[in-house]
């Protein structure tokens, strides 16, 4: 990464801060592009979701390893409840996405409320254990009887097909029958899962995160407070993939022997561990036993640390600073909160990250935890910080009235933000489409066949508000 002659900037700089200037490159083409990453994530396009109660679940999860990406349990997640979502996606086949069932003698009501806990808008009936019909999505506007039994609403399967069928042939036979959902079926002609013509055709781009038994990847995480290594060790005996040391002030004593702690229990997973802003912030949770910093103070989409407090720092050279000094220690670095477009995760990857971290953006999806809502706007769902009077009540639910009140006192977070679900790109795999498209881009434009040459070749600019806002494309027109 070097920066533009007579432009070495004097001041720290946000994403908005930098452009990229094009170089002459050989990479013609996106697909040439390899998105992997070498921080022991396993992920294969540069992206972690947030351990944000309002973002990462199971859905989010399988979802977003099945892309080639990974999420993190939040810490706040009961270690049995958390054992049961990493078995449960470990349990999910890499190619065909999880249906939502329901049974012939089920409601439309039922039908029309579970749809859209997956993006691809249709729910499969079941009757005997067999697939007997499809409850597609109902469109805005068109009235449909909320009280028939979905077992004479459903339409006919369209195209039914075995599980190991080619994703490509299952495209295929979806655009013979000019239809939107196959079913896939087991051996015993049960249902094994659904697949889409776009689920067919992502199918063929990504290689999904999967671990050496070739189940996909979670990871989770842990506090610093309470027995961390009793936690840590029921995680990995789960199953987590990776671990989270987390908190927001990640330069602190109590951070660091929490890490300490849980690297000498020698679990056998990499420890990602912060947050942290500075290079002797790196240094300590890198000597304390961290495989991966996690950076960024006050950059998130819910975070009132910096408007509190004035603490943090802007998260390009945040990220470039710690991750300089990771890399000289073996280490890496994930770039933290503040990711609103693609352009931002391709200028964390320059800046040296391995992955970057996502978390709002996220919550307006249907993967998402939270209850679909509509307003005359559209749909959204709710999303809060982790550091919010509602994240900090829920924490503290065992604590007395007297604490809880206490504890809800210091909130750095927002608690309640609608995060709106953009109608063309509903889901978390459109997103992630959105931005690997970016960001595959900006390394043919780099120069640059994988990540780690897009973080070498880069050369960069700090433009002003101005440049900023002269890149941003005009929807409505003059
Ligand atoms: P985005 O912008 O993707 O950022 O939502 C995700 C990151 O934001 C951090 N986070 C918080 N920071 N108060 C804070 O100061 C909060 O309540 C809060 N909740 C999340 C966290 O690092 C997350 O990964």
């Amino acid at each position: 990464m070097r920066f533009l002659d007579g432009h070495a900037p004097g001041h720290d700089l946000t994403y908005d801060d930098v452009f990229i200037v094009p170089n002459r490159s050989a990479v013609t083409s996106r697909f040439d592009v390899d998105m992997s990453t070498a921080d022991g994530t396993g992920t294969t396009i540069p992206l972690v979701v947030a351990n944000m109660t309002a973002i990462a679940g199971k859905r989010m999860a399988e979802t977003v390893a099945r892309r080639g990406g990974l999420v993190v349990l939040p810490q706040d997640v009961p270690i049995d409840a958390a054992a049961h979502t990493i078995t449960y996606v470990k349990s999910r086949h890499l190619i065909a996405e999880t249906p939502v069932i329901l049974n012939a003698d089920d409601v439309m009501a039922h039908a029309q409320a579970l749809i859209p806990k997956r993006s691809h808008g249709y729910a499969v009936v079941l009757d005997k254990n067999r697939p007997v019909g499809l409850i597609p999505r109902a469109l805005p506007g068109h009235e449909i009887d909320l009280f028939t039994d979905v077992g004479s609403a459903a339409d006919p399967i369209p195209v039914a097909l075995p599980a190991d069928t080619d994703p490509r042939a299952v495209f295929d036979a979806l655009v013979d029958a000019n239809a939107d959902l196959a079913v896939l079926t087991d051996e015993s002609g049960g249902l094994a899962g659904v697949l889409t013509r776009l689920g067919a055709l992502r199918a063929g781009i990504y290689q999904p995160n999967v671990d050496a038994r070739g189940n996909l990847r979670i990871a989770a995480a842990v506090g610093i407070n309470g027995d961390v290594v009793a936690r840590a060790t029921a995680l990995v005996e789960a199953g987590a993939d990776l671990l989270v040391v987390d908190t927001a002030h990640g330069h602190q004593e109590k951070m660091i022997t929490a890490l300490g702690a849980i690297a000498a229990a020698d679990l056998g997973v990499p420890l990602a561990a912060g947050n942290v802003v500075s290079a002797q912030g790196t240094l300590d949770l890198v000597n304390a036993g961290a495989n991966i910093i996690k950076v960024g103070v006050g950059p998130g989409a819910m975070c009132t640390t910096r408007m509190m407090t004035g603490v943090g720092r802007p998260q390009f050279s945040a990220v470039a600073e710690c991750a300089a000094v990771a890399r000289e220690h073996g280490a890496s670095v994930w770039a933290d909160g503040g990711i609103r477009h693609p352009r931002d995760v391709a200028l964390a990857i320059a800046a040296g990250a391995a992955n970057a971290m996502v978390g709002s953006w996220f919550a307006g999806t249907y993967e998402s935890p939270g209850d679909l809502h509509t307003d005359p706007h559209g749909e959204y769902k709710v999303s809060f910080g982790m550091a919010s009077k509602r994240a900090v009540a829920a924490r503290s639910s065992g604590d007395s009235a007297y604490d809880r009140a206490r504890k809800a006192l210091f909130e750095e977070g927002i608690s309640s933000s609608r995060i709106r679900i953009d109608p063309e790109r509903p889901g978390v795999e459109d997103l992630i489409d959105h931005i690997c498209s970016g960001v595959r881009s900006t390394a043919t434009y780099t120069g640059a066949a994988t990540l780690e040459e897009l973080h070498d070749k880069v050369v960069l600019g700090v433009q002003s508000a101005a440049g900023f806002a002269e890149g941003r494309p005009l929807p409505g027109g003059w």
